[in-house]
């Protein structure tokens, strides 16, 4: 095991795991000490991380099973669908998968969302464990068993809740992370503050720096910050009939945004950085929290390379067309849209406004 690694519990009683977070972890077998082992192993990811990681991944496995297996999706959210999750089905009946076959998603939020789907509908459940590759996934989407694929209406509109196994969180592969994902990711690192942890918030701001220039203390910090934050809430409201909503603080805009302009065009944490600003500046006029909050905010998510306003998605009714796709949001009840917002600093609520109020917070917040 490397010099460097902390264990954070998901307590779930029999569904309960571990997230491991250190150095050099895809090369310790040891890592992996708690995940199923069985005859066969499925490496799930694409060719960019499988080129970079699936040796060293592989070589981790070599001693837990007798064979394993690899399948390549190809790269990006515009990839998340049907057509892709059926290359993994394809390629687990083609090897003769049976019902222990454990399948390990190697890459980013897509490849962990598509395979935990995977594994949950594969022979009705197969055992999985994340390895996530990206900042983003290693923070938040790795963590608590939402799994999904994109439906052109509406992101993430298929899925199932199945927990992973093990997460197995390793810092370094975080060193060849574009810039651009390295920001997206930190807007789900961002988000965690204003719905629960103002001093993590103090502290992302004194550290936003060191966080882009990657400083790895900094870093392990901020995962395990916030996969502790995650875990307490994923503990308490798994299949989110209440508080897990908060995770989604920003996603409502977000999501209109990716779903808006085109899978892909947009990363995830892009729009979830102009949607957190969004939803400040609707909790602002709903009376909730100062404008000097919005603009503290802004500023961070500013700091940390991501957009802080949102796209026109159309140019004759531009927040018609945000109202439209917000509808289709998984919060929506009986049409009405349920945003999360921020009810004082580090505290947040689940409310709906009225489509005017929307309307001025969409034209005051897009370029
Ligand atoms: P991603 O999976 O598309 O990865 C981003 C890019 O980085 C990809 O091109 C990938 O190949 C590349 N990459 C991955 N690891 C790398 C590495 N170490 N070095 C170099 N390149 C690397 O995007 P993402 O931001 O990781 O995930 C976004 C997805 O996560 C969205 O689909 C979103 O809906 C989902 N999500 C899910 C949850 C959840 O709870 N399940 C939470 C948040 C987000
Ligand atoms: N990313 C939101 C959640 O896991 O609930």
């Amino acid at each position: 095991m490397s010099e460097f690694y902390e264990q954070v519990a998901i307590d779930l009683g029999e569904r309960g795991y571990r997230i491991v977070i250190g150095d050099g972890l895809l090369m310790s077998a040891n890592a992996f000490e708690s995940s199923p082992s069985a005859r066969t192993a499925v490496i799930v990811s694409n060719p960019q991380v499988a080129s970079m990681y699936g040796v060293a991944l592989r070589a981790a496995l070599l001693g837990r099973f007798m064979q394993i297996h690899e399948v390549q999706l190809p790269d990006g959210e515009a990839h998340k669908n049907w057509q892709t999750l059926n290359l993994i089905f394809d390629a687990l009946l083609q090897n003769n998968c049976d019902r222990k076959t454990v399948l390990f998603a190697l890459g980013g939020g897509v490849i962990g969302d598509m395979t935990g789907f995977a594994a949950a509908c594969y022979m009705r459940g197969v055992p999985f464990v994340q390895v996530p590759t990206t900042l983003l996934a290693q923070v938040d989407s790795s963590v608590g068993g939402k799994t999904a694929i994109n439906h052109p209406m509406g992101k993430n509109m298929v899925g199932a809740f199945y927990q992973p196994q093990l997460v197995v969180c390793d810092l370094d592969v975080l060193d060849t992370l574009p810039l651009r994902e390295l920001s997206a990711g930190l807007a789900e690192v961002i988000k965690y503050g204003p719905i629960y942890d103002m001093a993590f918030f103090d502290w992302l701001e004194q550290n936003i720096d060191a966080l882009m220039a990657r400083d790895r203390a900094a870093l392990a910090h901020a995962v395990r910050r916030s996969c502790e934050i995650k875990a307490w809430v994923v503990g308490q409201d798994e299949r989110e009939s209440g508080l897990r909503a908060i995770l989604n603080f920003g996603h409502t805009f977000g999501h209109a945004i990716e779903a808006g302009m085109g899978y892909g065009a947009w990363l995830h944490g892009e729009g979830v950085g102009a949607g957190m600003v969004m939803a400040a500046e609707l909790s602002f006029r709903l009376g909730l929290v100062d404008a000097s909050f919005v603009s503290r905010l802004k500023r961070l998510i500013e700091r940390a390379g991501l957009p802080t306003r949102g796209p026109v998605l159309d140019a004759a009714d531009n927040a018609g067309r945000y109202l439209e796709l917000m509808r289709v949001d998984k919060k929506s009840e009986a049409g009405e849209i349920r945003f999360v917002v921020i009810d004082g600093p580090g505290k947040a609520a689940v409310r709906s406004a009225p489509d005017s109020l929307v309307r001025e917070v969409i034209d005051a917040c897009c370029a």
